[in-house]
C-alpha cells in the first residue's frame, strides 16, 4: 500500500529531483518537548525547476497580453451575441491552452514552494523591502490565479467575468512592473545580486 507521505515524496522527486547541501530538501529542525514550532532551514538557492517554472510564467503572460486584440473582438462578440472570425476564436484556444499552462506552472511553483522553502533576501535587504517583496510575490501569486479563474468562468458560459479579467491584467501589469523594476534596482543600483537568484548558475 502506497500511502500519502510517499506519494508526496514521489510527485516532489518527479518536479524537482535534486538534493543536495545546496538544495536541502527542507529539514524540519524540532526541540524534543520544548513547546517552540519546528524551525525549517532556508535553502541558499532556487532550484532549477523554480526559476525555470519562474521565467516561463513570465513568457506565457507576455504571450497572452500579446493577444490581447484577438480577445478583445472575442469579448465583444461574447457580449453581443455576434459570430466570432474563425481565426480569432483559434486564438482564443490557444489563450486558453496557454492559460491552463499557467495555472500548473503557478500550482507546481506553489507547490515547491511549500515542499522545499524559498531562500532568505539577498543579503543587506532592509527589513521593511523584504516584507514589500513577500506581499509583492503573494499578490502576485493571488491575482494570477484569479485572472485564470476568472478567464475560465467567462470562457464556458458559467458567468461574465471578463471584466474583471481584463482589469485584473492591469492590477497584474502594474504589480509585475514594479516587481521587475524592484528586481533590475537591486541588480544595477544595490548591486546585491539579485538578478543571480533567478539565474541557471553553473556552480555546484
Ligand atoms: C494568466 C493567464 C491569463 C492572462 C495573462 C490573460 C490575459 C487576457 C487579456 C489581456 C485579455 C484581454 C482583455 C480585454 O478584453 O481587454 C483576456 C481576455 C480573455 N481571456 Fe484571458 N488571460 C489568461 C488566462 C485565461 C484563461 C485560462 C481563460 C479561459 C479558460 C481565459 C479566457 C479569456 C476570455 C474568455 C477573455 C475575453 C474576456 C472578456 O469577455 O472580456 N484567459 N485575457
Ligand atoms: C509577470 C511576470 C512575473 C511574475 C508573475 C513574477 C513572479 C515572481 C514570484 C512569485 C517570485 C517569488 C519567488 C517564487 O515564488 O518563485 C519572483 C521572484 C523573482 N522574480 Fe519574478 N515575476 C515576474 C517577472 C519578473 C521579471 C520580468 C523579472 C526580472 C526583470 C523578475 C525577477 C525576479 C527575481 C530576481 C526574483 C527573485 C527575488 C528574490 O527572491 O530576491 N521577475 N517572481
Amino acid at each position: 500500500m502506497i500511502n500519502s507521505k510517499e506519494t508526496f515524496s514521489a510527485f516532489s522527486q518527479i518536479i524537482s529531483p535534486t538534493t543536495s547541501a545546496k538544495y536541502p530538501s527542507k529539514p524540519r529542525i524540532r526541540v524534543p518537548n520544548s513547546g517552540e514550532p519546528s524551525m525549517t532551514l532556508a535553502p541558499q538557492t532556487y532550484r532549477p525547476t523554480q526559476i525555470a517554472l519562474h521565467w516561463i510564467v513570465v513568457l506565457g503572460i507576455l504571450f497572452q497580453w500579446g493577444m490581447n486584440e484577438q480577445m478583445s473582438r472575442i469579448s465583444k462578440a461574447l457580449q453581443t451575441g455576434a459570430v466570432p472570425e474563425p481565426s480569432d476564436v483559434t486564438w482564443a484556444w490557444v489563450h486558453v491552452g496557454v492559460g491552463m499552462i499557467i495555472l500548473l506552472a503557478v500550482f507546481a511553483r506553489l507547490f515547491l514552494r511549500f515542499r522545499f522553502g524559498v531562500p532568505d533576501h539577498a543579503k543587506g535587504t532592509p527589513k521593511l523591502q523584504g516584507n514589500i517583496a513577500i506581499v509583492m510575490h503573494w499578490a502576485l501569486y493571488t491575482v494570477l490565479l484569479v485572472i485564470v479563474i476568472s478567464g475560465s468562468i467567462t470562457w464556458n458560459g458559467i458567468a461574465p467575468l471578463g471584466g474583471i479579467h481584463a482589469n485584473l491584467n492591469k492590477v497584474l501589469f502594474v504589480l509585475a512592473a514594479g516587481h521587475a523594476g524592484a528586481a533590475l534596482f537591486n541588480q544595477f543600483i544595490r548591486k546585491d545580486g539579485t538578478m543571480r537568484r533567478m539565474m541557471f548558475s553553473r556552480e555546484s
